[in-house]
């Protein structure tokens, strides 16, 4: 299908060419130079002080979580409104997940009040996730994980240079996981990174996502090491440096591609509340910090068949999604929850039948979004 407004777009220009071309052409084409500079750039931008990269989001949060020592017996709390990825990272280290509810229908980002209610003594880690570059109440998470000796770990996944109260996203925990998946703000194809704070972290992430060895192949080409020893269990989740120089360009390009995506986000949302279509809501009509706008998601109104609405978009062109069925409602996770951890979802549940991800990206101009709008009000109009 040949949309008029896609949901995402992937802009990459002769700089990444260029970038992934010169690697290519130079002879070393695993984890070396180019990964360790990706790294710099990043916690620098940031503002923290470590950066791990690995092969995508996943394996960022399954390496996070492992180094918070997550396993059999415990329970880690996640938001019931996130990708899938969330939860298997702690699924693969045997933990068991407990779903929270969304803050409210304006605040879709995990509650931090249903969060306190699902704590338990085997508690080890809490998973706020930044939906759609929006801010959780990360300052409110940190200091309750901090007073019960709970970890926190961030999916950043959709929020690269977003901010609260002057720290970036990612940075309020013990680690910031970020997925550079092909819809996401920036993008090396597959690819992913954790941010941390503390030295130690950071060193035995490094191991863990190269097979737990101490040195790399880089290192003992560069002649910096002669051998290696294996201080634990690890895994294969090294970056590329095709991919670490195509990460590079895009993080240069990435505060003008949030400038762009947070215009188009402001024209979106005046131009559907100017609608006065009754039910039909924005979130985050008062977003902590500052956003990155990575997905745009409306509330239809009670009542209205999503599958209608979201044909009836396409005929017009406009490409739409859903951001996202809720962790229980999968084939393979109700078999999960059968055992509990799906209990008292209220908002979470009262919007999953509403749900509709917009389009939204830098490729967004007056044209595309009076386009999206026009379609959203003709389709509702009607209905
Ligand atoms: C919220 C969230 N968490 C984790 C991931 C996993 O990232 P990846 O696809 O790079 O493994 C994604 C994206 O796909 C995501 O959107």
């Amino acid at each position: 299908m040949n949309w008029k407004v896609p949901l995402t777009d992937v802009t990459v220009g002769e700089e990444e060419i260029q970038a992934a071309t010169n690697v290519l052409r130079s002879g070393w084409l695993t984890q070396g130079e180019r990964v360790a500079a990706f790294e710099s750039a990043f916690a620098e931008a940031l503002g923290v002080r470590h950066a791990v990269a690995v092969t995508n989001g996943t394996a960022a949060l399954h390496l996070a979580y492992a180094v918070a020592g997550l396993g059999p017996e415990d329970e880690f709390i996640v938001p019931a409104l996130t990708f899938a990825a969330t939860m298997n990272a702690g699924i693969y280290l045997g933990a068991r997940p407990v779903l929270a509810d969304c803050a409210s229908e304006d605040d879709l980002t995990i509650s931090v009040e249903d969060v306190v209610r699902k704590i338990t003594p085997k508690t080890r880690v809490i998973v706020p996730m930044a939906y759609g570059g929006f801010c959780p109440d990360l300052a409110r998470l940190r200091d309750l994980a901090r007073d019960l000796g709970i970890v926190l770990i961030e999916d950043a996944a959709h929020a690269p240079l977003a901010r609260l109260d002057g720290r970036a996203v990612g940075s309020f925990g013990l680690a910031g996981c970020f997925s550079f998946f092909g819809n996401k703000n920036m993008t090396t194809g597959e690819g992913g990174l954790i941010v941390t704070d503390d030295e130690a972290v950071a060193g035995r992430l490094g191991r863990l996502r190269s097979h737990g060895m101490s040195s790399v192949a880089w290192d003992r080409h560069a002649k910096h090491a002669a051998g290696y020893d294996i201080s634990a269990l690890g895994y294969n989740y090294r970056l590329d440096e095709m991919r670490a120089a195509v990460g590079l360009e895009q993080l240069k390009k990435l505060p003008e591609a949030t400038r762009r995506r947070s215009d188009a986000a402001a024209l979106l949302r005046v131009g559907i509340e100017r609608l006065g279509i009754e039910g039909l809501s924005v979130p985050f009509t008062h977003p902590r910090g500052e956003s990155v706008h990575h997905i745009f998601a409306i509330l239809l109104p009670e009542g209205t068949d999503r599958f209608h609405f979201r044909r009836e978009l396409a005929a017009d062109g406009v490409q739409t999604s859903m951001h996202y069925p809720l962790l229980h409602r999968f084939a393979y996770s109700r078999e999960i929850f059968a055992r509990g951890g799906s209990e008292g979802l209220p908002v979470a549940e009262s919007i999953e039948n509403r749900l509709v991800t917009l389009p939204m990206g830098p490729h967004l101009d007056r044209d595309k979004i009076d386009l999206v709008v026009k379609s959203v009000g003709r389709v509702l109009s009607d209905a």
